[in-house]
Formats: C-alpha cells, sequence, structure tokens
C-alpha cells in the first residue's frame, strides 16, 4: 500500500491519523477523494461493474441508480450503537455505554486488517456551508465507495474542505469499514457487510466516531447522525449551541411576511414531507420553503435570537409512502441524479414504492431481486420495497429549497415544533406556556416506533426531542442545556406540540395532513406575530375551531376537529404518569425544573 497523499493536504496530524488507520486496516491502496464529477462517474461506473449499483433507464430517471442491502443490513442499529464517555453517566441510560478503553481495544482486535483487498477512501467533508462560524469539518475514511458516492451528496465535500482546515484546523475524525475483508483472489459481493458484528461507536471527549460492520446509511455515512448528532450534540453542551433532530422550513405569507421554524419529529413521521409542504390552493400567496429536513445546527445570535443551519447538503429520505400527493417536490427532485436503496425495480428501468402510486405495478422485481406481483404481496405480504428503503439526492435538486438554506450565519428560528406518531392522546396543536413548559413537553414527547431503526414497530416510547436515539450524552444533562439556553435568549422562539396522526373510532386518521399541515403552521406563525387567537388549557395555549382557517377543507367539521383537540383527562393522567416512570429513568440527573412541571401538570389534571 503507497502512501502518497496529494500536495495540497498540508495538515500534518490529519495525515499521521490517516497513516495509522491504514497501517491498523491494511487496505491494498488508498484513495484520497476530491469530490471532482470525473471522479465521481469513475466511482459510480466502478460500482456498477461490480453490481453495487443498478443503472436506472436513463429515459426514466436520468443518471440515477439503485443499490440493494444485504437483507441484514436496512436501517439503523440502535443496539450496536455506543457512546463511550469517561464515565458512563456521561452517556447516561439514553446510550449503549462500554469503557472507552475496552471498546478500544475491542475496535483494535476488528479493525486490524479489516480493509484487506479493499480501498481505503479519505473524505473531507463539511458539515455546514464551508467556512460558516456554524459549520464543522469531518474527515470519513471507508472502505465503501457506496459511502463516498452518497457523502458526495449528503455533505459539502471535497477537496476544497481541505482549504478550509489549512495546516491544524479542527476536524472530526470518522473511520467505517463494512467489516469483510476480502482474502487474495476472493471475489467481493454486491454489498459487503459484516452479517455477525456491527458497531457504531462514539468517543465524545476525543470526538471521534468507529463505524464496523454496516454499509447502511446511518451507520455507514457518518457526517449524518454519527456526528451532526451525537457527536455535535456534545460539542454544543460544551460550546453552548444546539444540534437537533430537526427540519427547517420557511413559511411567507403573501403580504410577504417571513417566518423560519424547526421541527422535530421522530424518524419516519414525515419530517421530509412536512420540510417540503406545498399549501393547499386555498393559501394562494403562502409560500413554504426547505433550509433542511433532518439536522439543525442552532447557535444564539448577537441580537439574542437563535440561528439555524442545515448541516446537510442532500437528503437521506424514506422513499414508501412518497407520492404526487404526500410530497409533489420531492417526486420533483427525484427525477435524477439520485441513488435508490432498497426499493424496487420496475420491468422498464425505473423504481417503485409502496405509496407511490395506487395501484402497484403488474410486475416488478423486489428489493431482495425476487419477482414481486400484486397477487404476491398480498399473499405473502411481502413488500416490493423495504419499509425502510431510501433517497439520496441534492438538496439543489428540491424545488421549494429556500433562498438563504446555504447561508453562513444561518435563519432566524421563530418557532420550534414537536410532533410524535401518536394515535390518541396527544392533540393536533398546542402552544407551551412559556419556554420551560415547551422542554417539558419536547421532553416527555412519545411517539410509535417505524421501520427506521430496526425492532418492534408500533409501540409507543418515549422520544424526547425526537433525541433518543441522536443524542450523545445524559438525556437529563440536555434537558438542562435546553432549559439554560432559553435563559439565554432576549427572543426565545415559540414551542409547540403537534400530532397529526390521531385516529378516530373507526381507525381512520382524524386529520388529512400533508398540505393541508399548512393550516397549523398558519396559526403558529401567526401566534409568534402575535395575531393568531388561542384559549388557555391545561397543556397551554390551543385554537378554537374559528382559529383556524378552514377555506377549502370543507369536510373538517367541528366535531371532527374537537375530537383531533380533545383533552382526555383521564388519558393525560395516565400520560403524566408515563413522563413520571419515564423521568424516574433519567434519576439524578432530571433537572428539578422538569419534575416540578410534571407535579404542577399532575395537580391540574386531578383539578
Ligand atoms: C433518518 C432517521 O434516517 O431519523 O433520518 O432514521
Ligand atoms: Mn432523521
Amino acid at each position: 500500500m503507497q502512501f502518497t497523499p496529494p500536495d495540497y493536504i498540508q495538515h500534518a496530524a490529519l495525515l499521521e491519523w490517516v497513516s495509522k488507520v491504514a497501517a491498523l486496516t491494511k487496505p491494498d491502496r488508498i484513495h484520497w477523494v476530491d469530490g471532482s464529477d470525473a471522479e465521481n462517474e469513475a466511482l459510480l461506473a466502478q460500482m456498477v461493474a461490480a453490481g453495487t449499483l443498478v443503472k436506472l433507464n436513463p429515459e426514466k430517471r436520468a443518471n440515477s441508480y439503485a443499490a440493494f442491502s444485504d437483507p441484514s443490513d436496512v436501517a439503523r442499529v440502535e443496539d450496536r450503537t455506543f457512546v463511550c464517555a469517561e464515565q458512563e453517566t456521561d452517556a447516561g441510560p439514553n446510550n449503549n455505554w462500554m469503557a472507552p478503553a475496552q471498546m478500544r481495544q475491542t475496535l483494535d482486535g476488528l479493525f486490524d486488517g479489516c480493509m484487506r483487498g479493499r480501498t481505503l477512501y479519505v473524505i473531507p467533508f463539511s458539515m455546514g456551508p464551508l467556512g460558516s462560524h456554524i459549520a464543522h469539518i469531518g474527515i470519513e475514511l471507508t472502505d465503501s465507495p457506496y459511502v463516498v458516492a452518497s457523502m458526495r451528496v449528503m455533505t459539502r465535500m471535497g477537496r476544497a474542505v481541505y482549504d478550509v482546515l489549512g495546516k491544524d484546523g479542527a476536524f472530526v475524525p470518522c473511520v467505517h469499514t463494512v467489516g469483510a475483508p476480502l482474502a487474495v483472489g476472493q471475489a467481493d459481493v454486491a454489498w459487503p457487510c459484516n452479517k455477525d458484528t456491527k458497531y457504531i461507536v462514539h468517543f465524545p471527549e476525543t470526538r471521534e466516531i468507529w463505524s464496523y460492520g454496516s454499509g447502511y446509511g446511518g451507520n455507514a455515512l457518518l457526517g449524518k447522525k454519527c456526528f451532526a448528532l451525537r457527536i455535535a450534540s456534545t460539542m454544543g453542551r460544551d460550546q453552548g449551541w444546539l444540534a437537533e433532530h430537526m427540519l427547517i422550513l420557511g413559511v411567507e405569507s403573501p403580504a410577504g411576511e417571513k417566518s423560519y421554524v424547526a421541527a422535530a419529529f421522530p424518524s419516519a413521521c414525515g419530517k421530509t414531507n412536512f420540510a417540503m409542504l406545498i399549501p393547499p390552493k386555498a393559501y394562494q400567496g403562502w409560500k413554504v420553503t426547505t433550509v433542511g429536513d433532518d439536522i439543525a445546527w442552532i447557535k444564539p445570535g448577537s441580537d439574542g435570537r437563535l440561528y439555524a443551519i442545515n448541516p446537510e447538503n442532500g437528503y437521506f429520505g424514506v422513499a414508501p409512502g412518497t407520492s404526487e400527493k404526500s410530497n409533489p417536490n420531492a417526486m420533483a427532485m427525484l427525477k435524477q441524479n439520485v441513488i435508490f436503496t432498497n426499493v424496487a425495480l420496475t420491468d422498464d428501468g425505473d423504481v417503485w414504492w409502496e405509496g407511490m402510486s395506487k395501484e402497484a405495478p403488474a410486475h416488478l422485481i423486489d428489493w431482495q431481486g425476487k419477482d414481486w406481483t400484486p397477487e404476491i404481496g398480498r399473499e405473502t405480504g411481502r413488500k416490493a420495497a423495504h419499509p425502510n428503503a431510501r433517497f439520496t439526492v441534492a438538496a439543489s435538486q428540491c424545488p421549494s429549497l429556500d433562498a438563504a438554506w446555504d447561508d453562513a450565519n444561518g435563519v432566524p428560528i421563530s418557532a420550534f415544533i414537536f410532533g410524535g406518531r401518536r394515535s390518541s392522546t396527544v392533540p393536533l396543536v398546542s402552544e407551551a406556556a412559556g419556554w420551560s413548559e415547551g422542554v417539558y413537553m419536547a421532553a416527555t414527547m412519545g411517539s410509535e416506533t417505524t421501520a427506521a431503526a430496526m425492532g418492534a414497530q408500533g409501540q409507543t416510547r418515549r422520544d424526547p426531542f425526537a433525541m433518543l436515539p441522536f443524542c450523545g450524552y445524559h438525556m437529563g444533562d440536555y434537558f438542562d442545556h435546553w432549559l439554560k439556553m432559553g435563559d439565554r435568549l432576549a427572543h426565545a422562539p415559540g414551542i409547540f406540540c403537534v400530532n397529526w396522526f390521531r385516529v378516530g373510532e373507526d381507525g381512520k386518521f382524524l386529520w388529512p395532513g400533508f398540505g393541508e399541515n399548512m393550516r397549523v403552521l398558519e396559526w403558529i406563525v401567526g401566534r409568534v406575530q402575535g395575531k393568531a387567537q388561542a384559549r388557555e388549557t391545561v397543556l397551554g395555549w390551543m385554537p378554537s375551531y374559528a382559529d383556524l382557517d378552514w377555506t377549502g377543507l370543507d369536510d373538517m367539521t367541528t366535531a371532527q376537529f374537537d375530537a383531533l383537540m380533545q383533552v382526555d383527562i383521564e388519558a393525560w393522567r395516565a400520560e403524566v404518569a408515563a413522563h413520571a416512570e419515564w423521568f424516574a429513568k433519567l434519576a439524578d440527573k432530571l433537572p428539578k425544573q422538569l419534575a416540578d412541571k410534571r407535579s404542577q401538570l399532575s395537580e391540574a389534571l386531578a383539578g
């Protein structure tokens, strides 16, 4: 293996680190990724030849590809994800923990020779606009060309990063391997991974990431969940900013008033759809624009407001359920230059997934390469696309992209929205009475689980701030960080809770969702602008039927709205009892302010 870095890399510590990792992992060669078009094309062609990618019919999806993972490697692996802080109590009960020294020993064993027969790619990337004071740089070392191509879409990646880094700039070192070394002469498989052993490891004190055994997005594209959330959340705690699992969108009224909101929803709750919302016909002149669909880095500005950037450069969205109805903007942006993963293939070389159209095509090749027909689907229950099938596409292709999405100073945030997937109990929308009440609501939010992570689906779990799988430190300390942030802000954003997923007695959704969410959004921005009306309730401020604009949504009756907004006292007593159980898990690190809020709510409900 030759170690001949390009001479534009002048960073001695970086070069030393790469050389050390290469000595450990023993790749056949090192490729210093420059991010150029020519390099990308060569990698894509190489992956087509290796069977990792299928080139789609260019007349249907120009310059687009489909990848199919090993069936064991289709989602994030939360039970294999570790935060190895020096002290177990810093990682908290919300993270798996192992002592750093012990974990390093385990990893040293696993990484020794893990890249044999493969190429080590050195990927320089920036999370956030290059050089922005809110952005940070990472270097990912990986033996997966799929990761290189995906990181090129998902981050600002390439040679220019080294100019910002200079000779001694800070970067987060990220090491990834699929964990499948090749013996001499051994043929590779289309999706190499390690079926038995996976480790997704974070060292918060040294701000390092080591990922072993998976090629799947959230486990392997280390800029995303590992860096931009788990490691960045600890950086934010130490440096006074926030790294959040939030979309960022802009709302502009016909009069040209513009507000930005950041919204947290657990995985696969429609964040991408909400970020790209198209207002209903009756909302002539209203515009919703997209800054980001998954992650926000948020810093207080000197004017006492919070400013947010989207650290990513693209969208790694859930494909199933994406359609002309649920997200026309996404459908438009997916016409070209996309890498799909685990979708189904049509006979004419295009892609399909459940929910894309009412009727499935008569014949498909499913995500596991098997023949699929609607009849087979009905008989076996097999889906054509994996429920966590994804698209990877550049933000620049989003038709609703906000003009300031790339602004190095970020956009000012007027409101935070927190939402879970709750079939009962939680009303359509409420506004917290103040910052600490809002932090309480976000800290206790629950959601029914989905396919974005391995494990049982459909159970309610507490997912505070939609950060449970992504907070890199003790959740009690995280709540404290949020409470203190509010104290620092002269102009704190309003905090709102929403639930698009409440069902009626017939089991059907009570709220039409999608573009109609605009009606709730209008009320939210109206509240922070001091225009919209509300009534006080035990949960904070809530709109009455007359406070929302129903033009064009004739079938939303007052009775249906009341069912959506109902605060069932019995159900809330049970809910607040569940909050107590959740808080007990955080034990000594739960801020007293939140325990007090819980008691107050409990008393108010006892009534
Ligand atoms: C994601 C997730 O991939 O939250 O965004 O799982
Ligand atoms: Mn996410």
